[in-house]
């Protein structure tokens, strides 16, 4: 390109002596473009914009100044695209240009729109895709760019309605938003000869008629668009009304249910559980002691499947102290077959009754997914249970998110990352579906509960033990419970796991442990809300990845933006507005590393990609041995 700019250079000097009118406006121009230079953090692609102001910006349609557009030798635009660009964008400075054409593509800008581009009243056609833009666009944004051909918005960070003034704009024939995250219905768009791309944003409800001829891939990833040339809108309101009244009833007899249950165990055996809620030091040197006394202890295995042992082998084993936490504590113990297992060991554990005890925990035995960790065996006693699953080699997503760096801790790449998100949400659809009487079918999710087996896939643990713990003793270290509708509004859903999972997966991005995560107590627990506000509001910039990640590949970055979306999305305070976890799990299998954007230059790195991939695997189970 400089190479370009400077044999006209030459052919500029050749030619200059008897070619070149003479035009003051040019100068004028200059000493704007100048001004605008100088509201840019790093400009240094733009070094020709300088002292001594040139007399002409255009020789016929070659640009003298780096990034302007020329025709016939006038200046009619700018095109500063992939510049790496950032900064304030002064349109004061370029309202004082003919500006026809302005593109700000790919460069590093962030924050709100530059409200004020209504002032670029001869403007045809604005690019800012691919920035980090964020924030709503006021409605009337455009009001009065009644020339205005073209917007293209895509791969931003906007939020909010798509601005009405576009409805404004009769020319208008190419509209592009697709990847930000604008809500709400669409504008009943009415231009003829337009063409448009919605997808991947949040939009909901019908696709208006006039847009109907559109190719479908410019409404896809919105879950909730309906009609032509999607599928067909369902006729929702007798639908909605029969499940909302059944979600009604249902929700009573529960709450009766509940009720009866808890005035049931009030009679019979009152304040028995308002112990001390601190756990012991879990003091392993005595527990051979505690379960020898108890004849009746005998270890209830959940399948078939697996290698029988009594409990007191177990407790013979070498075992080590992984976990001493109020929740529970947890051991490791070897057998002498070569097995390992995880002993995890709880006390408030009383909600349900023996019958009932069994009658979950079996349930719980009869599930079987990749992405689960699969319970074992368990023990009862009234002060005491005992669940035991298999040892998962490569520790949990938090000590390795967390921990120290190690041979044994690399840390984990956007690919593995990006597996093991997948294989979470996959976990927990399987959880939803398996459990569908549960609110709560996890519970507890978060990132010490996924442990990565010695291929880094995902195994989820501690999954639907809100039913039998005892209920004060959940609220206060269950994580469901630390979600905005329980603190606030002191109830949890089917979509507060989906909160837990959006805290997840900002966590996996950021890498950034949610400061008073595990912090104990009801109450509101701010901390957690400023933390997501803290990954969210920030200024958005590749800043909030995780550098460990290795964030070298544009097109995995556009990847990591889409599933950063996704935990937005997750994280609404608001649960009616919140995604359903089918909603992001969808999403979430979208994703892909080889990015499918319409960037189709990226898809030759996609090969360098998997031998990378092979060779770190290769690193993992070496490190391993
Ligand atoms: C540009 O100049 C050429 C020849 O000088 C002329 O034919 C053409 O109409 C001009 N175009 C515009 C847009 O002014
Ligand atoms: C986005 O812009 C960057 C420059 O900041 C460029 O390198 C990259 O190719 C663009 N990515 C896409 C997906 O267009
Ligand atoms: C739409 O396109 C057709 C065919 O290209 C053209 O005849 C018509 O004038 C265009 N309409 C508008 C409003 O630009
Ligand atoms: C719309 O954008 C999406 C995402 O970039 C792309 O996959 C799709 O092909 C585009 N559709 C059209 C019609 O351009
Ligand atoms: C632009 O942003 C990318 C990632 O967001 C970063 O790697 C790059 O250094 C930035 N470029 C400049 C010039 O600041």
């Amino acid at each position: 390109m400089s190479d370009n700019t400077r044999s006209w250079f030459i052919v500029l000097c050749l030619l200059s002596a008897y070619t070149i009118p003479s035009s003051s406006d040019d100068k004028n121009y200059a000493k704007s473009l100048l001004k605008f230079k100088q509201s840019l953090t790093n400009p240094t692609m733009l070094q020709n914009w300088k002292e001594p102001l040139v007399d002409k910006l255009c020789f016929r349609n070659t640009p003298i100044w780096t990034g302007c557009l020329c025709l016939n030798g006038s200046f009619i635009g700018l095109r500063l695209e992939g510049m790496g660009l950032q900064g304030k964008i002064d349109i004061d400075s370029l309202s004082e240009l003919p500006l026809f054409s302005f593109s700000l593509m790919h460069n590093n800008f962030s924050g709100p729109f530059p409200s004020d581009i209504k002032k670029l009243g001869k403007l045809r056609s604005l690019y800012l895709a691919n920035n980090s833009f964020s924030g709503e666009i006021p409605d009337n944004a455009f009001s009065g760019m009644k020339f205005m051909k073209k917007v293209v918005l895509s791969h931003n960070l906007f939020r909010g309605k798509i601005p009405m003034s576009l409805m404004e704009m009769p020319r208008l024939v190419d509209l592009q938003v697709q990847d930000n995250l604008f809500v709400g219905r669409l504008p009943d768009f009415w231009q003829e000869n337009l063409t448009v791309n919605f997808s991947y944003n949040n939009l909901e409800g019908r696709i208006p008629v006039k847009l109907s001829n559109q190719k479908a891939s410019s409404f896809i990833g919105n879950i909730n668009l309906c009609g032509k040339p999607l599928d067909p809108c369902k006729p929702k309101n007798s639908a909605l009304k029969i499940s909302f009244i059944a979600a009604a009833v249902g929700g009573f007899a529960l709450a009766a249910f509940i009720i009866i249950l808890l005035i049931c165990r009030r009679r019979a055996k009152p304040l028995q559980y308002v112990k001390s809620v601190d756990m012991e030091k879990p003091s392993y040197n005595n527990k051979h002691e505690t379960y020898k006394n108890n004849e009746h202890g005998k270890l209830y295995f959940v399948k078939n499947d697996n290698e029988r042992f009594e409990l007191e082998e177990l407790l013979k084993a070498s075992a080590q102290v992984l976990v001493s936490g109020s929740f529970g504590s947890s051991y490791k113990a070897a057998l002498h077959s070569g097995k390992s297992y995880v002993v995890r060991r709880f006390r408030q554990m009383n909600n349900l009754g023996k019958e009932e005890f069994y009658e979950h925990m079996r349930r719980l035995g009869r599930l079987s997914h990749p992405n689960l960790l699969p319970l074992v065996a368990f023990y009862y006693r009234k002060e005491e249970k005992l669940l035991i699953s298999h040892f998962v080699a490569n520790g949990s997503l938090a000590s390795h998110l967390h921990g120290n760096r190690s041979p044994n801790h690399p840390c984990l790449d956007w690919p593995t990352r990006l597996r093991i998100i997948k294989g979470v949400a996959r976990g927990l659809a399987y959880l939803f579906k398996e459990l569908p009487t549960l609110t709560l079918p996890h519970g507890h999710l978060k990132s010490s509960n996924v442990l990565l087996d010695g291929k880094y896939e995902p195994l989820i643990a501690d999954y639907a033990l809100v039913p039998v713990m005892n209920k004060n003793h959940a609220q206060q270290f269950m994580v469901a419970y630390k979600s905005p509708e329980s603190t606030q509004n002191d109830r949890v859903t089917r979509k507060t796991d989906v909160w837990s999972l959006g805290i997840l997966i900002l966590e996996l991005l950021t890498g950034k442990f949610p400061a008073n995560y595990l912090r104990q107590g009801r109450g509101p627990n701010a901390d957690l809300a400023t933390w997501v506000d803290s990954v969210v509001r920030e200024e958005w910039t590749g800043e909030v990845f995780d550098k460990d990640m290795n964030l070298g590949r544009h097109g995995d970055q556009g990847q990591m933006l889409r599933l950063l979306k996704i935990g937005m999305c997750c994280c609404e305070w608001n649960e009616e507005k919140r995604w359903g976890l089918s909603e992001a799990v969808e999403r979430i299998e979208e994703l892909d590393i080889s990015d499918d954007d319409d960037y189709s230059s990226y898809a030759s790195e996609g090969d360098l990609y998997h031998s990378s991939r092979e060779m770190s695997d290769e690193e993992f189970s070496f490190s391993r041995a």
